[in-house]
């Protein structure tokens, strides 16, 4: 039995061959089950011997046949891995070759037009601690954008970042000055969604220090950055605003992209969109990241990198972005 056993293993092939076997042989009706339901019949001394030889066998039997499962599973993943191997990747690809994210698009055009200016690209991590957030960029404690409606705090006492500013303490200290670096990033912020907001968004924060930065400085990167971004040549203008990390701040504005600063019903007829706050780095956030404000000054600029993607592509609303609906996002070719 032991023998046929062993030849009709050799046989099979594949697992469902193998499990057949096992029915075969210890089964309800199997071989070796058969041989135990004999014992029944045979004296009290002779059962004992041949149930110690008949229990060996199952087990034997048992034990090649798990051993041959794992041959047949090793030669399996062998012949997967060969036949990937003759995956030609210059075929080319049936039907929907994929696409970029627009987030992604205007993100590495951006990048480009920075790098080409000097700027050095950074990372940053999505989950910073509160000094990274807020303290070392003059956030005070009881500033709005700590509150516990806008930040997601996690229960080790760190939060998902809510601006890409957070990167700046780490940068100054990283480079010292002087220092030109943009450093995109994801945001989140605990916002309700409608068709403008969006709890998770990108940005794209960029700083440049060093000796007799001015306004005009960030005015010229500004509109040189924009007019590359829209591929036209955008007008800019500066607006009081107020952020506690930079002194003066502003509001950067464009002309309207649709009428041309004429005035029509998206620039609600004033011919200019609010796109980017921006500022003179306050020099106590200069001083934090070990960088002496007497000596330096630089421009800080926060881009919403979700927000410029939807003026240029005109997309209405900002949850389709997020969406994952490839259908919609593959609508976004990059040439
Ligand atoms: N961090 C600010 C925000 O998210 C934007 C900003 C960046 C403003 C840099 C000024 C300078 O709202």
């Amino acid at each position: 039995l032991r023998q046929s056993f062993e030849q009709e293993l050799q046989r099979a092939g594949s697992s469902d061959a193998v499990e057949k076997l096992r029915v075969a042989y210890l089964g309800k009706k199997g071989s070796v089950t058969e041989l135990l339901k004999g014992l029944k019949e045979v004296g009290a001394e002779q059962k004992k011997e041949l149930g110690q030889h008949i229990n060996a066998l199952k087990r034997g039997v048992e034990e090649r046949l798990s051993e041959r499962i794992e041959e047949i599973r090793v030669a399996e993943e062998q012949r997967e891995i060969e036949a990937a191997e003759q995956y030609d990747v210059t075929l080319p690809v049936a039907g929907d070759p994929g696409s970029y994210h627009p987030i992604t698009i205007v993100q590495r055009q951006l990048e480009e037009v920075f790098t080409s200016m000097g700027f050095i690209v950074e990372d940053f991590k999505e989950i910073v601690t509160d000094y990274e957030c807020f303290e070392a960029v003059n956030i005070p404690k009881d500033h709005p954008a700590r509150d516990m409606q806008d930040t997601y705090y996690l229960e080790n006492g760190q939060l998902l970042k809510t601006h890409t500013s957070a990167a700046q303490n780490f940068i100054l200290r990283k480079y010292g000055a002087p220092v030109r670096a943009i450093f995109p990033g994801r945001c989140f912020r605990n916002e309700a969604t409608d068709a403008s907001h969006e709890n998770t968004f990108f940005q794209m924060e960029g700083i440049m220090v060093d000796k007799n930065i001015s306004i005009s400085n960030l005015i010229y990167f500004m509109k040189t950055m924009l007019s590359e971004v829209f591929e036209r040549d955008v007008k800019v203008r500066l607006r009081p605003g107020f952020f506690p990390f930079v002194e003066p701040g502003f509001e950067l504005d464009i002309s309207c992209l649709i009428c041309g600063g004429e005035g029509c019903s998206t620039c609600h007829h004033s011919g200019w969109v609010e796109l980017c706050p921006c500022g003179m780095i306050h020099p106590n956030v200069l001083k934090l990241g070990g960088v002496d404000p007497e000596e330096y000054t630089g421009f800080a600029f926060g881009l919403g990198l979700t927000r410029l993607v939807m003026m240029k592509y005109g997309v209405k609303d900002i949850r389709d972005l997020n969406s994952g609906n490839l259908k919609a996002l593959s609508q976004f070719r990059h040439e």
